[in-house]
C-alpha cells in the first residue's frame, strides 16, 4: 500500500447536497443559523491556521503546551498502533503524539477540508517514512467507517472542536465515537475551559480582524457554491459570551435591511437591519461536565491534564 491514501467516504455531491440542505434550513429558520463546518474551504482553513497564531487566541498554544509535556504519558497509557484524528486540520500539534507513540503504524486524519488533509498528509509521509497515512474526507458527525489498521486505536479530537457542536449533537457524536472504540482503545479529547469573559471574547474578536474574516468566509462559500449574492461587507462580525450556556457565539449582523438571493435554492432571504445570523457556538467546559458527558456516552474519564494556567484541558477516556 502507498504510504499516503486519501479516501472520500462521502458519495458524489454529498457535500453540495448537505450544504444546500443546511443553508435552506438555517436561513429559513428563526433565528437564522449556519453550521460551522462550512467555514473550512481552502481559504477558511488557511484563516483558521492564522487564528491559531494570534496573540488573543490562546487555545492552540495551551493545548500544545499540554501535548509537549504529556505526550509521553498519553502514549504510555494508550499504547496505540493506530491514531485516528477527527477534525485534524493541519495535524500540527499531532506530531507530538505521533513522535511519542513508539508502536504507531497508521495515522488516520479525518476532516471535511480536502486541502488541509492533503497538505498535512503529504508533509507527514515525507517526515515520517514508514508511517501509513490514510486520510478520510468525511463529516465526523456522520457514521464513520474507518480503514482496517492495527489495534489498539487512539481516537484524538483536539483543538476544542467538540465545543463547536450543540449539546444534543455532542451527545450523539460521543455515542458514535464510543461505537468506534473496542476495549483497549482510548479517546483523547481537547476541551477549552470556562474562564474570564474578557479573555474569551478577545479570543474570538481579535484586533487584526482575522476571526472576522474567518466568520465572513462562510458567506463567500455560499456565494461560490450556491450562486448567492451575499456581500460580506454588508455584515459585521459579532462575538459574545452566553453565560447561561457557557459558550461563545459568533454571529454576522446585517448592517442594513437587505434581501440576499440564493439561486441554487430558488430562495430570497430577507435580513432586517441589525438582524443576526448565528454561525458558530464554541462551548467552554468544566471537568465535571466533561466527565458527565463522557459517562452518558459509555466512556470513563481516566486522565485529565491542563496547561499551567488552567485554560485548556486534555482528557483520556476509555470504554466503560
Ligand atoms: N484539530 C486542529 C484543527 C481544528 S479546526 C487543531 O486543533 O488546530 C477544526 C477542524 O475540523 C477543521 O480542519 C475543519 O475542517 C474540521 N471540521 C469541522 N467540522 C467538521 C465535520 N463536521 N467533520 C469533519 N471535519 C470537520
Ligand atoms: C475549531 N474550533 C475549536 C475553533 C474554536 O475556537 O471554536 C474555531 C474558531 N472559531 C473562531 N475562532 C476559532
Amino acid at each position: 500500500m502507498s504510504p499516503f491514501v486519501v479516501t472520500r467516504t462521502l458519495p458524489e455531491d454529498a457535500t453540495g447536497a448537505a450544504l444546500r440542505a443546511d443553508v435552506l434550513e438555517g436561513l429559513t429558520g428563526s433565528p437564522k443559523t449556519l453550521p460551522p463546518k462550512w467555514f473550512y474551504d481552502a481559504y477558511g482553513s488557511e484563516l483558521f491556521e492564522e487564528i491559531t497564531a494570534l496573540p488573543e487566541y490562546y487555545p492552540t498554544r495551551a493545548e500544545r503546551e499540554i501535548l509537549l509535556a504529556r505526550s509521553g504519558e498519553i502514549a504510555a497509557a494508550a499504547g496505540a498502533r493506530t491514531l485516528v484524528e477527527l477534525g485534524s486540520g493541519s495535524s500540527e500539534k499531532t506530531r507530538y503524539l505521533i513522535d511519542a507513540l513508539t508502536d504507531l503504524r497508521a495515522y488516520v486524519p479525518v476532516d471535511v477540508s480536502e486541502s488541509a488533509l492533503t497538505r498535512a498528509g503529504q508533509a507527514l509521509v515525507a517526515e515520517r517514512p514508514g508511517l501509513e497515512v490514510h486520510a478520510l474526507i468525511a463529516d465526523f458527525t456522520a457514521r464513520l467507517v474507518l480503514p482496517k489498521t492495527p489495534a489498539p486505536r487512539l481516537v484524538a479530537f483536539l483543538g476544542g472542536t467538540i465545543g463547536n457542536l450543540l449539546p444534543a449533537e455532542r451527545a450523539a457524536f460521543l455515542a458514535s465515537v464510543r461505537g468506534l472504540l473496542a476495549p483497549g482503545d482510548a479517546l483523547l479529547l481537547g476541551t477549552d475551559l470556562v474562564k474570564d469573559e474578557r479573555v474569551l471574547v478577545r479570543a474570538y474578536d481579535d484586533a487584526a480582524g482575522v476571526t472576522a474574516a474567518f466568520n465572513k468566509n462562510v458567506l463567500t462559500v455560499i456565494d461560490r457554491e450556491l450562486g448567492a449574492d451575499f456581500d460580506p461587507a454588508a455584515f459585521d462580525h459579532v462575538a459574545l459570551w452566553d453565560a447561561e450556556h457557557e459558550w461563545i457565539e459568533m454571529r454576522l449582523r446585517s448592517r442594513l435591511a437587505q434581501t440576499v438571493k440564493v439561486p441554487a435554492l430558488d430562495l430570497a432571504v430577507d435580513f432586517a437591519a441589525g438582524e443576526e445570523l448565528r454561525t458558530e457556538v464554541s462551548a467552554k467546559f468544566r471537568k465535571e461536565g466533561v466527565r458527565a458527558e463522557l459517562e452518558s456516552a459509555g466512556l470513563e474519564l481516566a486522565r485529565w491534564w491542563t496547561d499551567g494556567a488552567g485554560r485548556f484541558a486534555l482528557s483520556l477516556s476509555v470504554v466503560r
